[in-house]
């Protein structure tokens, strides 16, 4: 087993093909469905940069479209969430219904083939899976498809009954498969992550990789806030269980040289009394998360100039970092 050509982190062209071939088809993790649960609620986010927003209607009926005004093309909302009435274009102040149906386009004047109807938003996919949304703007395959071994994998953990209490974003100089690479091996916790080694018995650290999964598990000791198990999905979200919680996050490319992260805290326990506890640990979670970077900047650097050819990939402790690259060269045509 050989790491990937590092031509494959640093090429524009192949960052092009990513977003054609692999982000406009799949189901991407937007976040908790509680952030949607009123009429009008809305999410405005990217997806490899294709400005999405889910919302809504006043029919209680969730649904997501390109956050794209079929005027001219202005984005429609900011990134981030809130409530809205209306959908209403800053640019020429065209007004779109809660359903994407167009309404009003004031001072447009007379034009006998321009009829309201024939502009509604561009809808995409959108679906709730146990309390998580997700949206698709071209999907390839079934939502429950894509998740495979996921599936099975957290039936029997009670993550819909959690409240997401938290979201934190971080954005790195790095791409996003070298975040991935990183995020699918518990070979680097020793070196990169000395606080966490004392926390789990690394000896029996194991990693597995079934359909669109990637499964990491180790004993924790006393006082670790994680559970001992993360999961890593294809293409790019994560979930960590923590004791009465969770995190989840997606891996958003937002260049070929630049990535960001969009994390979710979840929690059983979202009395007051707990309060200094979930922050804590959302804390704790954060630092470790934050102690990746530096090596991720490091190593595209390294890719970046030249000065690395692929080298071996552990048996032991990188069988998740194989079933990704092996999973992404098959998506780039290029196995
Ligand atoms: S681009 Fe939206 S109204 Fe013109
Ligand atoms: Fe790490």
């Amino acid at each position: 087993m050989r790491n990937l050509d590092p031509g494959l982190y640093t090429d524009p062209a192949v960052f092009a093909q990513e977003r054609a071939l692999i982000f406009l088809s799949s189901w991407q993790l937007i976040g908790p469905a509680s952030r949607l649960s009123e009429p009008g609620d809305y999410v405005a986010t990217e997806i490899a940069r294709s400005k999405i927003v889910a919302i809504r209607g006043k029919d209680g009926v969730l649904r997501a479209f390109r956050n794209v005004c079929r005027h001219r093309g202005a984005r429609l909302f900011e990134e981030g969430e809130g409530r809205c009435n209306v959908i209403r274009c800053q640019y020429h102040n065209w007004v779109y219904d809660l359903d994407g149906s167009l309404r009003q386009a004031p001072w447009f004047g007379e034009d006998a083939d321009f009829n309201m109807e024939d502009w509604p938003l561009e809808p995409i996919s959108i679906e709730t899976w146990r309390g998580l949304v997700f949206v698709a703007i071209d999907p390839a395959l079934p939502l429950e498809k894509q998740l495979g071994a996921t599936v099975p994998e957290l039936a029997d953990e009670p993550i819909e009954e959690f409240r997401a209490v938290a979201e934190r974003r971080m954005e790195f100089d790095a791409n996003w498969k070298i975040y991935t690479d990183n995020f699918v091996e518990g070979y680097h916790i020793p070196g990169i992550h000395p606080g966490f080694f004392q926390a789990i018995e690394f000896e029996h650290f194991e990693t597995t990789a079934h359909d669109n999964l990637v499964r990491m598990t180790a004993p924790p000791r006393e006082g670790l806030f994680y559970k001992g198990k993360w999961l890593w999905m294809w293409p790019n979200w994560t979930l960590s269980l923590f004791d009465g919680g969770m995190n989840t996050s997606r891996i958003n490319p937002v260049s070929e040289g630049r990535t960001e992260l969009i994390y979710h805290f979840y929690f059983a326990d979202t009395s007051d009394e707990k309060r200094a506890h979930r922050e804590d640990t959302i804390a704790r979670n954060l630092a470790v998360v934050e102690e990746d970077f530096g090596i991720c900047i490091e190593t595209h650097k390294n890719y970046a100039t030249g000065g690395y050819r692929p080298g071996p990939l552990s048996p032991r402790h990188e069988q998740g970092v194989a079933w990704f690259q092996d999973k992404l060269a098959r998506a780039l045509g290029i196995l």
